[in-house]
């Protein structure tokens, strides 16, 4: 699918994306520089979208890396499996509040998110972060990319400690929350 068409899918679909704007390579850098990816076993991404930040982690882990990526937009999950055939990287066209259902007893090193909490219903927050945060090994990472600090509140509901990081190389001005 072409970036404009990628841009229509995310305008009409705003009640679910959240977004007017795919991330800026600059911020998918600054996400992913709390991150030791090249070490990593297994990486879950929440909210794949145009591929912007799996890119990103796909140029950073290492061949023996395995990448889940969830998606609930069909359109957005055709593009990226035609965008990433490699045998490592699983998109999965199913709602992030299903990762244990994928991950089979698992633990993930990270979980990458840019999900939009703030239009995601109360519940459907509630099985994400706490699936998330039972996913994690237990050195593992939490990562959110929003644009609103006041989200940091909801990320300690379910965290024991939460960073925000701010950074204006992106529009909006974005944070990167990172979670333990
Ligand atoms: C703000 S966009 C981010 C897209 C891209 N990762 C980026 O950073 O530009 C959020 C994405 O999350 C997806 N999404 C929303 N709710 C979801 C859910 N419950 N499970 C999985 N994906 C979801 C949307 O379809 C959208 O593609």
């Amino acid at each position: 699918m072409s970036k404009s068409n990628l841009l229509k899918e995310l305008y009409s679909n705003i009640g679910t994306t959240g977004a007017l704007t795919f991330s800026s390579k600059s911020l998918v850098k600054k996400m992913l520089s709390y991150s030791e990816l090249s070490k990593a076993k297994l990486i879950v991404e929440l909210g794949g979208g145009d591929g912007s930040i799996t890119q990103g982690i796909i140029d950073r882990m290492g061949e023996e890396s395995e990448l889940l990526v969830f998606e609930i937009n069909p359109s957005f999950c055709k593009a990226m499996e035609a965008q990433f055939p490699q045998e490592n990287v699983r998109v999965i066209n199913d709602s992030a509040e299903n990762i244990d259902l994928y991950l089979k007893g698992r633990s993930a090193d990270y979980v990458l998110s840019s999900l939009p909490f703030t239009l995601i219903p109360k519940e459907a927050t509630d099985q994400i972060l706490i699936k998330s945060k039972n996913a994690l090994t237990p050195e593992g990472k939490f990562i959110q990319i929003c644009y609103s600090y006041l989200l940091k509140n909801l990320f300690k509901k379910y965290f024991d400690s939460v960073e925000a990081n701010f950074t204006l190389k992106n529009f909006p001005p974005a944070f990167v929350m990172v979670c333990r």
